[in-house]
This record gives structure tokens, C-alpha cells and sequence, in this order.
């Protein structure tokens, strides 16, 4: 189903593409946190207000049906890269998770031409952070070098620039490292290797809030997890525009904001 603001004819749509919470969520990959026990009903209220929150924005909401023998497939964003020009269809780490990017596909299809991590590579789009015209590609437990080798041999002639990182502590690069903007990161530096950013200002998470880094970036701020109240504090004193939300029942499942949804524009491009 979609929805959120359908003006008809506009200059530059943002689309969210997100998919309904799987029943079997409780059942999910778990790669450095204990299982816990989940809340599906409170799970699928804050997905819900994630979901109304992109639409109030005015993204354009594309929500997949939910897949009842996929308990991950909520973190659709594990499953491509959106770029402005294609969208690239991961391989992901998990072998379990591998049957999500179907779907994906099918619904990406309709506005991006779309090209394919292919075996023996493995990534999961978490482990990718764009910045500009720089893909950093996590090296992680689910992503690989070869995975980075032909993410490299794809966007090089779109003159994107792939770069590894290690990742250390936690699932993802993106656990470890968003940006707010082109010019600014959120940063857990137990996590990854500042220098791996060059000059690109940074903000350090407060060290009391491991896994505040993870934020979903917006044209004029971002989005961020309730639960990180004093990094959300250090973002708003560089003048960035900080909305929350609650996403504590995902964050059990080893999930985060930018987990949760492909946000990319249609019509006049942009910074993605
Ligand atoms: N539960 C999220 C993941 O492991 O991919």
C-alpha cells in the first residue's frame, strides 16, 4: 500500500519504500545483542508512527506487504543501495535474509534500473554510508571486500568513489556512523575509525549511548531514536534539526532508524 502526500505532478519526490512488520519478528538475526522479548504489538505501533512520521514529512510512503517466514524483512534497507542514477540489489550476509531482496526488487523496479551484488560477495545496505559522491562500504560480519571490489566496478563509470571501513563492536558501518548532511557525521568512534572519513566534520556520540550514531538524514535534519537524548542534544548545538521517535521494540531486534526504509528522490536529483 502508499501513502503520505500524492500532489500528482512535483519537481522532486522523496519515496520511502518500507515494509510491514513480519509476524516471526521475535525470530530475527541477532549478531551482538541478547534476545530479548519483543513486544510485536508495541513493535508494530512505533513501526506505524516511523511510518506516519516519513508521510508527515511529505515522503511519499511505498509499505510491502509483511513477510510472515522472513523475521528481518522490516530492515528493508539491508537490501539495496538507492542511488540517483540505479539502485544496486544487495547479496546479504545472512543466508536467511537473502530471500528479502525479492521483493525489494519488484518494488524498486518501477523507478530505478537496477543492477546486483552477486556471490562470493556479501553486503547488506546498512554497511553502506553515502556521502556525497563516496560510498564508505563496512567491512563487517555481513559484508565483505568483494563486496566492496564490485560496488567499485559498478560506480566507478557513475564516478562514485567506494571505500572501506573496518567495523568493530556492532552489526553495521551504519550502527557506527551516519550523516546528517554531506558535510556532517554522528560518529561512535569504538566503533570505526574516524581518520577512515578524512576531514568530514564529525559529532561523537555521548559515550553513554553506544548506538545513538544511527540517524536517518532528512533535506533540513534527521531522525533519531528517543532513547539517545544527550547525543540528540549535541546534534541540536551544531544547529541541526533533530525529530524522535520511540523504535525501542526494533532496537531489540538489532535494528535502527535508517534500518527500517529506502528513502531516495524521483524527479529532479539531489544529494540521495
Ligand atoms: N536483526 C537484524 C539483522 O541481524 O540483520
Amino acid at each position: 500500500m502508499t501513502f503520505g502526500l500524492d500532489s500528482g505532478v512535483t519537481p522532486r519526490q522523496v519515496h520511502a519504500i518500507t515494509r510491514e512488520l513480519s509476524p516471526a519478528i521475535a525470530r530475527c538475526e541477532l549478531t551482538h545483542l541478547a534476545r530479548e522479548p519483543l513486544d510485536y504489538a508495541r513493535a508494530l505501533a512505533q513501526h506505524a508512527s516511523y511510518e506516519q512520521l516519513l508521510a508527515a514529512l511529505g515522503m511519499h510512503v511505498t509499505r510491502l506487504p509483511a513477510e510472515p517466514d522472513l523475521p528481518d524483512a522490516v530492515f528493508v534497507e539491508d537490501t539495496a543501495i538507492v542511488l540517483d542514477e540505479l539502485a544496486v540489489i544487495t547479496h546479504p550476509g545472512a543466508p536467511a535474509r537473502r530471500p528479502e531482496v525479492t521483493a525489494v526488487e519488484g518494488a524498486l523496479r518501477r523507478w530505478r534500473s537496477l543492477v546486483h551484488i552477486k556471490p562470493p560477495a556479501t553486503l547488506d545496505g546498512g554497511d553502506v554510508l553515502q556521502v556525497g559522491r563516496t560510498l564508505y562500504v563496512g567491512l563487517s560480519s555481513r559484508s565483505n571486500q568483494a563486496a566492496a571490489t564490485q560496488l567499485r566496478q559498478l560506480l566507478s563509470p557513475l564516478e562514485y568513489r567506494v571505500e572501506t571501513v573496518e567495523v568493530r563492536g556492532c552489526l553495521h558501518l551504519k550502527s557506527a556512523v551516519t550523516a546528517v548532511n554531506a558535510a556532517l557525521l554522528v560518529l561512535n568512534p569504538a566503533w570505526c575509525d574516524q581518520a577512515a572519513f578524512g576531514d568530514i566534520a564529525k559529532v561523537e556520540i555521548d559515550p553513554t549511548e553506544a548506538f545513538a550514531a544511527n540517524v536517518l538524514h532528512l533535506d533540513d535534519g534527521v531522525i533519531m531514536d528517543a532513547a539517545y537524548p544527550k547525543t540528540a542534544a549535541r546534534l541540536r548545538s551544531q544547529g541541526v534539526v533533530v525529530r524522535t521517535l520511540d523504535l525501542s521494540e526494533l532496537a531489540k531486534a538489532e535494528g535502527a532508524v535508517t534500518c527500517c526504509s529506502l528513502v531516495f528522490s524521483v524527479g529532479t536529483h539531489g544529494t540521495a
